[in-house]
């Protein structure tokens, strides 16, 4: 007799390719512009690692808007045994503020980038080109320092959220992160 696995409720493919997908993207982009710290001024391969920084966070970007429909269109799968409701009300703030964070942090970039009238330069002599005329160093300067400061304040967002799956996975032993998997 053929055996049905019993459904489990999960988030949707699309959600959860997408959720894994901006994960890799936003630790490469974190690794990128940290490695940069260690490669000597004025070498291509700093420059390089400046560059794939771009892409990475690019494409943070590009994925957010098909990862909102997707959210959207196929919802959120129950989690069992029900969560509290502080935690529940704790985990919709954070996603919340990873979703703002997946939009403001690379368009942030792209701000210090045009204002510091530098390009991303993609394979094939693809160019995201700056459209100012007279780059404003001091205003991408004052960018750049909120890019940095939620770059930095992230890092901890970011590990509450993961600490938080990790603890409903072995200490609540709920099916939280079951669902994204
Ligand atoms: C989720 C996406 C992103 C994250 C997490 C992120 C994070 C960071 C962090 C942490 C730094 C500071 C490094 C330091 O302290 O020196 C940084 C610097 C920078 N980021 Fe991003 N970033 C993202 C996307 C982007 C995008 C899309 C662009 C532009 C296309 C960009 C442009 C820059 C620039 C120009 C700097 C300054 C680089 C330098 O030090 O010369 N970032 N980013
Ligand atoms: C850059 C890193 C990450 C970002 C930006 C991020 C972002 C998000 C966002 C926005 C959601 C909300 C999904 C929804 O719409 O319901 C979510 C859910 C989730 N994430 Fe992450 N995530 C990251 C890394 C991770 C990692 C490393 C893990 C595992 C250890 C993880 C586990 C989960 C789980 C289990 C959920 C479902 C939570 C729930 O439904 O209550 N995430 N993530």
């Amino acid at each position: 007799m053929a055996t049905v696995a019993a459904a489990r409720p999960r988030y949707a493919a699309p959600v959860r390719w997408l959720h894994w997908l901006g994960f890799i993207l936003v630790a490469l982009a974190y690794l990128f512009i940290e490695l940069k710290g260690y490669v000597p001024k004025g070498t291509p391969l700093r420059d390089a690692l400046k560059q794939y920084h771009f892409w990475a966070g690019i494409g943070v970007l590009v994925l957010l808007l098909p990862r909102v429909w997707a959210r959207a269109r196929y919802g959120t799968p129950p989690v069992t045994p029900t969560p509290a409701g502080w935690m529940e009300l704790l985990g919709r703030l954070t996603h919340l503020a990873l979703y703002l964070f997946l939009l403001v942090q690379p368009l942030l970039g792209l701000i210090v980038l045009q204002l510091d009238g530098d390009s991303v330069n993609f394979f094939g002599g693809l160019t995201l080109p700056s459209f100012l005329a007279t780059p404003n160093h001091e205003l991408a300067h004052d960018f750049e320092e909120v890019h940095e400061t939620i770059g930095e304040v992230f890092y901890w967002v970011i590990g509450l959220h993961v600490l938080a799956a990790l603890w409903h996975h072995f200490v609540s032993r709920d099916n939280t992160l079951k669902r994204m998997l």
